[in-house]
């Protein structure tokens, strides 16, 4: 676990204990956590339970090389900055520590002033790459999970379930149909510390009302006609993992309020027993209505509603999500075409410029289907808008037709969540400003940009600003 204290943590290691009670004053003075450990293979077990932001290693170890602890680290990925200490007139073991990923090392003897502020640039240069880190996560993922695409509304999606992941507070996911609702609940499991133990899906809307109870409690044998011998419901299965109740709003309102105590207290009655059951499950559910209107209809009992709206999730309609669409398409293309045994490299511009501007009812679903159409339908390689089938071929008309040997001219009209690039460009430039507590020179180092450009883009945008 990474260290959250206001006071960076260092490893000291170090088998002389004159030289360790040195280094251990100078650095607490300096205000760090010190933990010194006088061998190696005891840093390797408290690796995985503490990561310190530094380590100051003496490679020269009683029980191992020290080598072996900076090979580990750099293997593992470990966000941490190692400084060794090497002997004096050793430089091809400091070279060596370096290629192994060291950060920085001391020759014996060193001054107090000399560690410190080695060690500070330790400290910093392991904030600014975690800095890095959470840059690349928030802002470039393209994939997550089960799920495709880029869309910054996805990548508030992809946030929220990361965050929630980790916790048993129940889920409700809302969205059109088609929009990833099993993909998310799938999601949310698989990156849960109940991974391992089952995800139970239930989809209410499915199975015929009077089985419904049976199916999420079980019941005993003979507890009506067709019961011929006991049963496991839903809530038995999941035990231990997570249970997915589907298209929710579709409940019956005397089963919501069974639902509603099964919450509450974590325990049920099988169909036609008292016997109570006791089971840790999380609950996620999903509806492609809106659960609030439900509510207001007397349709979804008010108390169920909040007592399962603790962490609502929105999966935006494939409309919203700009380049997304090209992004998915592309995938089910290449995924269908080797199902199919066919060849196809992509779609003509002017193909993904209709599945662009299509407005996707059906959502991902739909797109999906849309691609298995073409790729069983047509030979390939690429994709054209003569291929799309209906209903995206009425959209054809709006382009002006071209000339024999002409361009085409007309632009369709883009989705709406495509934004101007400079807009784009604006606020992560100026998200990443922030982040860096105002400091251009480091903002423009994590964007991989030079400090005079961010200068005089910020110029540009004031003066149209002010126009
Ligand atoms: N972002 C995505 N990237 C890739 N595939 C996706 C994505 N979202 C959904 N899908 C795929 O689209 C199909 C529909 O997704 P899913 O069944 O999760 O939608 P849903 O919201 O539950 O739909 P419904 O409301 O109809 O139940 C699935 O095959 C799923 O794998
Ligand atoms: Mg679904």
């Amino acid at each position: 676990m990474m260290n959250h204290s206001s006071q960076p943590l260092l490893f000291l290691v170090e088998d002389s204990p004159t030289l360790a009670l040195l280094y251990q004053d100078y650095l607490r003075n300096e205000g760090y956590e010190v933990c010194h450990f006088a061998l190696g293979r005891p840093v390797l077990e408290a690796l995985p339970e503490r990561l310190p932001q530094v380590i100051l290693l003496d490679l020269e170890l009683p029980d191992m090389d020290g080598m072996e602890i900076l090979k580990h680290i750099n293997e593992q990925g470990l966000p941490c900055s190692v400084v060794v200490i090497t002997a004096h007139g050793s430089v091809d073991v400091a070279v060596e520590a370096m290629r192994l990923g060291a950060f920085d090392f001391l020759t014996k003897p060193f001054d107090g002033k000399r560690l410190c502020t080695t060690v500070h640039n330790g400290v910093r240069h392991q904030q600014l790459s975690s800095l890095v880190e959470t840059y690349r996560d928030n802002y470039d993922r393209n994939q997550f999970g089960g799920f495709l695409g880029s869309s910054l509304p996805m990548q508030g999606v992809y946030r929220i379930i990361e965050s929630a992941a980790a916790s048993k507070a129940t889920v409700f996911i809302t969205g059109e149909s088609g929009t990833g609702k099993e993909v998310c609940a799938e999601t949310l499991h698989n990156l849960s510390p109940r991974r391992e133990q089952p995800l139970v899906v239930l989809n209410c809307a499915a199975i015929p009302r009077d089985l419904i109870e049976s199916e999420i409690f079980g019941h005993v044998k003979g507890a009506f006609t067709g019961a011929q011998s006991d049963r496991e419901g839903a809530a038995a299965r999941a035990n231990g993992g997570t249970l997915f109740l589907d298209e929710i709003c579709e409940m019956e309102l005397d089963l919501q309020s069974k639902l509603l105590r099964f919450i509450q207290s974590g325990t049920f009655s099988r169909v036609g027993s008292s016997k109570q059951e006791k089971v840790d499950v999380r609950f996620v559910c999903a509806t492609n209505r809106d659960p609030f209107a439900e509510v207001k209809a007397g349709r979804f009992r008010e108390d169920l509603y909040y007592r399962l709206h603790v962490i609502p999730i929105l999966l935006p309609p494939l409309r919203e999500r700009g380049e997304d669409v090209l992004q998915i398409a592309r995938r089910f293309l290449a995924e269908f075409a080797k199902e199919e045994g066919k060849r196809f490299d992509g779609f003509t511009p002017q193909a993904e410029r209709l599945l662009l501007e299509y407005d996707w009812p059906g959502n991902v679903r739909q797109l999906q289907n849309v691609v298995r159409n073409i790729v069983v339908l047509h030979a390939g390689p690429r994709v054209e808008v003569a291929m799309l089938p209906p209903p995206l071929d009425q959209l054809r008309p709006k382009f002006a037709m071209p000339e024999p040997g002409e361009p085409m001219r007309a632009q369709p009209q883009v989705s709406q969540a495509i934004r101007p690039m400079w807009q784009v460009e604006k606020e992560t430039i100026e998200q990443a400003i922030a982040q860096c507590d105002g400091n251009i020179p480091q903002a423009a180092t994590l964007l991989e940009l030079s400090p005079s450009t961010i200068y005089r883009k910020r110029l540009a945008w004031a003066a149209s600003a002010q126009e």
